[in-house]
């Protein structure tokens, strides 16, 4: 698929301020600073439409991008970033399970680790809990252009171990590695749900 058009629509705090419309939903999950809002960005070809920053904890909100006037991304707010206050802290693991848990239009939700790092408890977690609800989703680890091909096979062999799952995609904000990947588990995802 060719992203033809991207917008921004807009920030959600609440519940109350998910936008109420059916169009499917795809989701960006993961570590705080793992790379969520450059994969988002890259996917589009855009350079600053999800906003990325080198503060951990950035994003707070639930932000929600309307693609080709069909689906929407939702860049959600990154986990496991000690500095962030622990009201918000709890505020983040409600807002985003309440999301994964009664979105009926979330179509595909994206994991996203860092090829670099063991995946963490939370990521664990994650994997699991999307398992658990049969919520369709896709593993991807990014940041692969920081490795060498022999670190980048080991560490995708460890991901795999430890969320037993098989498939991963490797990707590269900067490179582009894997974009036509994770566009054709969009596309299919789209599929399914239009059927
Ligand atoms: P929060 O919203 O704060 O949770 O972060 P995020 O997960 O959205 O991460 P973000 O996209 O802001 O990226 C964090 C940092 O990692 C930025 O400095 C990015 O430039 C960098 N980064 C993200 N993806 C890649 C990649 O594929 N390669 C490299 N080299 N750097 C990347
Ligand atoms: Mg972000």
């Amino acid at each position: 698929m060719k992203p033809t058009s991207a917008e921004f629509v807009k920030s959600a705090f609440q519940e109350t301020d998910w936008p109420r419309e059916a169009r499917p939903e795809i989701a960006f999950l993961g570590r705080s600073n793992v790379g969520k809002s450059s994969l988002i960005n890259s996917l589009l070809g855009t350079k600053g439409l999800a906003r990325t920053s080198s503060t951990p904890g950035r994003t707070q909100a639930l932000n929600f991008f309307l693609v080709n006037n069909r689906f929407h991304f939702v860049d959600l707010p990154g986990f496991g970033y000690a500095r962030v206050p622990e009201r918000i802290r709890s505020g983040w693991g409600e807002m985003v399970t309440s999301y994964l848990a009664k979105r009926t239009q979330l179509v595909l939700s994206i994991h996203i680790v860092d090829s670099r790092h063991e995946p963490t408890k939370q990521d664990l977690q994650l994997h699991e809990w999307l398992e658990h609800y049969s919520r369709p989703h896709l593993l991807v680890a990014t940041k692969s252009d920081k490795l060498s091909n022999n670190e980048l096979r080991k560490n995708i062999g460890s991901v795999q171990r430890t969320l037993h799952e098989d498939a991963v995609v490797v990707y590269s904000a900067r490179t582009g590695q894997g974009r036509d990947q994770v566009w054709q588990a969009i596309e299919s995802a789209l599929a399914a749900f239009s059927c």
